[in-house]
């Protein structure tokens, strides 16, 4: 949690820019925690107006627990962001963040665009009603069956990646498709490997250097069926700076001999998983990306982002029981919780750290270091090394913030744990999304 000393109100999404003393409540203006989260009068970890610990209660642990307005307010900040900067753009969901049905409501009840990666989350877009003209389908290798299932939807865009796939949505379709070529520019920001995607040497997309994203232009503009409406890149993801993102509009601007109707310069924006993290504005990040445009393509192109973490990962903390604490001597204490690298892989496959905080005692100083570990079995299950926390005890809720992003996502029934319950807070009303998977759900695929 953030020590008093450490808050710094700037941090605060609406921050004001003068300066005021830092708040008594750790958590109020805290970049880490959902916007609105506070300590209530209980000494409870108060998130969408609702007493954490008190929702923990009526729904169980582990749970996903997002502050609805949150969400709502990212959504509009991007908007806003580009209003006041264009008249022609979108900004599309990247849904991998947090396929959840309540989520795509949410963006599409605010006018976002989506972009789906796979046929499951085309389905779920369309049936949390996204219009299927918003919806953008990606993936380095779209089967004919997503192919077919986006063209029966009427899906507005297909982000065409390989060869082999303009070979397939050329021999499989029948109606024009707009689409637009994934181009790898060849630029690597600083951040985990795994989650860089605009390098020379990755899965996605044509390469520029390499000649491979012109032959793409061509092949697809000697297409019956393929209508090329724009290109794409996306460099990677939890990224801090914001210079790769205007190298990657020089390098798509390089390509582009014809003007471009439509530009979709990807998703990327890094957010605080950490008090001390200082990631860029939505807005900042906005006026580079259009600047960067703007500067090199004329007429100006329809202008899309992908964000996906940026509008969720800060809306949504993990609430866990505690069920043991275990000292050893002199090395760590080790405070297992209900969940683990079932519900939040990240620090598993990325080294990913997080902050804890014990919600029912978030007055109390956080003066015990421990290392939070999941119920599984593996040594490896640690969500949180060195966390310092209030002494915790046997059935304490501890909160992990900032897991609203690649969480759920990413979860798995690993020892056959079930899959948490999803809920949303707004204005101190709980309501359950997505219900606790079952120990029957387990066993729901068996065939015999
Ligand atoms: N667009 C494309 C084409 C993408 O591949 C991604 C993320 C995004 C947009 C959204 O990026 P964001 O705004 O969320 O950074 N599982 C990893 C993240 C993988 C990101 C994959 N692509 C993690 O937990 O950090």
């Amino acid at each position: 949690m953030v020590p008093p000393d450490m808050a710094d109100p700037d941090h605060s999404p609406n921050a004001s820019g003068v300066a005021a003393a830092p708040p008594a409540d750790p958590i109020q203006g805290s970049l880490v925690y959902p916007i609105g989260s506070r300590v209530n009068d209980a000494g409870h970890l108060e998130v969408g107006g609702c007493d954490v610990v008190e929702v923990t209660r009526e729904f169980g642990t582990p749970a996903y627990i997002y502050a609805e307005d949150d969400i709502r307010s990212r959504a509009r900040a991007y908007l806003e962001a580009f209003r006041a900067r264009t008249d022609d753009f979108a900004v599309l969901y990247a849904s991998k963040a947090a396929p959840i049905t309540a989520v795509y409501r949410v963006c599409a009840e605010e006018g976002l665009s989506v972009d789906v990666a796979s046929g499951g989350e085309l389905h779920m877009a369309l049936r949390a009603g996204f219009d299927p003209s918003r919806i953008y389908l990606h993936g380095n290798n779209k089967s004919e069956a997503e192919l077919r299932q986006a063209a029966e939807a009427g899906a507005g865009y297909l982000i065409l990646d390989s060869f082999d796939e303009i070979a397939r949505a050329e021999a499989l379709l029948d109606h024009p498709q707009d689409v637009l070529i994934r181009i790898t520019p060849g630029i690597e920001p600083s951040t985990h490997g795994y989650v860089r995607t605009g390098g020379i040497d990755s899965k996605f997309g044509f390469g520029l250097r390499d000649g491979q994203a012109s032959r793409a232009i061509e092949a697809v503009r000697g297409s019956g069926v393929l209508r090329l409406v724009g290109l794409h890149a996306h460099i990677g993801s939890q990224i801090f700076e914001l210079e790769p993102y205007v190298q990657a509009i020089e390098a798509l601007a390089e390509l582009a001999e014809s003007p471009v109707e439509i530009l979709n310069v990807g998703g990327g924006l890094g957010i605080a998983y950490l008090d001390e993290d200082e990631p860029p504005s939505i807005d900042d990040y906005v006026d580079v990306k259009v600047r960067g445009v703007a500067r090199l393509f004329d007429p100006l192109p329809r202008i899309l982002i992908e964000p996906g973490r940026s509008l969720v990962g800060n809306a949504g903390i993990t609430a866990y029981t505690v069920g043991t604490v275990k000292e050893v001597p002199s090395v760590r204490t080790y405070v297992a919780v209900d969940g683990g690298m079932s519900d939040n892989l990240r620090p598993m496959i990325y080294g990913s750290r997080y902050e804890a905080l014990i919600a029912n005692r978030v007055g109390e100083v956080p003066d015990t270091r421990v290392t939070v570990a999941g119920m599984h079995c593996e040594s490896g299950d640690i969500l949180v090394r060195d966390a310092l926390v209030a002494a915790p005890r046997v059935g304490d809720v501890l909160v992990t913030p900032a897991t609203g992003a690649y969480g759920y996502s990413m979860a798995n029934n690993y020892n056959a744990v079930p899959r948490p319950a999803v809920v949303f807070c707004g204005g101190g009303d709980a309501r359950l999304v997505v219900r606790r998977e079952t120990y029957d759900d387990l066993l729901a695929r068996d065939v015999e």
